[in-house]
């Protein structure tokens, strides 16, 4: 195993104030993202968003690595260059999504499994050879009346330490995504108790295929109540959830753990990143970053319509949500900054 250049890559994806765009929404996803902001769902829009994306100016001083989409990691911008170098250019490390998403777990109705191990390895070479030097692969575990279920969690975590090995055989650091979603109308209490309990089993199928920790980035949800519950928290009492959680089951090898915003505002993602640092500073045995998907596009998409003209707006958009989380990592993000 090439420990080093794991290890190299990992603190680099971790340095500073910095963290991670995730852009590496699936056809699907990218066209239902696109369909609510009345964009056309073709492949064609779809370049051409990425290509805003990537060209931001200045991205580079806020965003460490940029997770891309098997689709994306082949296109160019219109000048024909490859969206790899461009960001390699910026100063960006290049990664990508390799889970194929999830279906229907058999047996365990109501949950889900991700899809995409067979044939991994040989994908992940070539991703290697293309620029690629971190992935992503992302388990869903649903809080229901009677789920997650013992069957389903530990499945779903055997899989992405699998993943997480192959990579590591391949000299690529894994991002493994365990997220409890937000949908649903449970606590805060069943969040944490849920998240604790993924974690645990996480960190023991990890161990179990001989993972090297310090070679993993972690992508945890944070400690929320469900979408539809009707007691929602503050944002302290959220990022003390969040990270008490974190400090009981994540062990302090591992590189880094970057948040997915997983449904909540721009806005809330980004205080809740800041509550935790401002009450946690000195404490935390792993730097604590984000990987947003939404909580830094979705301003930027809006306004960007499809349309050239609004290039420039949406780029600053972008910019400046990624910079007020690069804020919120160092634990100085107020909300009047969002004006
Ligand atoms: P969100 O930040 O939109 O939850 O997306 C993060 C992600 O990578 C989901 O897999």
């Amino acid at each position: 195993m090439k420990t080093d250049e794991l290890i190299n890559t990992a603190t680099a994806l971790m340095t500073g104030d910095k963290g991670l765009l995730a852009m590496d929404e699936s056809i699907a996803t990218s066209s239902k993202r696109f369909e609510e902001a009345g964009i056309p769902t073709t492949i064609e829009y779809r370049r051409a968003y990425r290509e805003m994306i990537v060209t931001t100016p200045n991205l580079g001083k806020c965003i460490s690595g940029a997770i891309l989409f098997d689709e994306t990691i082949y296109q160019s911008t219109k000048k024909g260059v490859l969206f790899i170098d461009t960001l390699k250019k910026a100063g960006i490390i290049p990664g990508i999504k390799v889970d194929e998403g999830t279906v229907d777990m058999a047996n365990f109705p109501g949950e889900k499994i991700t899809e995409g191990i067979d044939g991994l390895r040989q994908r992940l070479e070539k991703y290697y050879d293309l620029g690629a030097r971190f992935t992503k692969w992302r388990a869903v575990i649903i809080i229901g009346e009677d789920s997650p279920t013992k069957g389903n969690i530990e499945a779903n975590m055997h899989l992405l330490a699998r993943y997480a090995a192959l990579c590591q055989e391949n000299a690529i650091v894994p991002i493994v995504e365990p997220e409890v979603v937000m949908d649903g109308d449970h606590s805060l209490k069943k969040c944490a108790k849920v998240t604790g309990k993924v974690l645990k089993e996480l960190f023991k199928q990890l161990a179990k295929q001989k993972v090297d920790l310090r070679g993993v980035i972690l992508k945890p949800n944070m400690v929320l109540p469900g979408i539809k519950s009707p007691k929602q928290v503050g944002i302290d009492k959220a990022a003390k959830a969040t990270v008490e959680c974190l400090l009981k089951n994540v062990p302090p090898t591992i590189a880094g753990v970057a948040f997915l915003s997983g449904g909540q505002s721009p806005q809330l993602a980004t205080a809740h990143l800041n509550a935790m640092h401002v009450k946690y500073k000195g404490k935390l045995p792993w730097p604590l970053t984000f990987s947003f998907a939404r909580a830094i596009q979705q301003p930027a998409m809006d306004t960007w319509k499809g349309l050239d003209k609004n290039i420039k707006a949406a780029q600053k958009l972008l910019y400046t949500r990624a910079s007020l989380d690069n804020a919120a990592r160092r634990g100085e993000y107020t909300p009047e900054m969002e004006s």
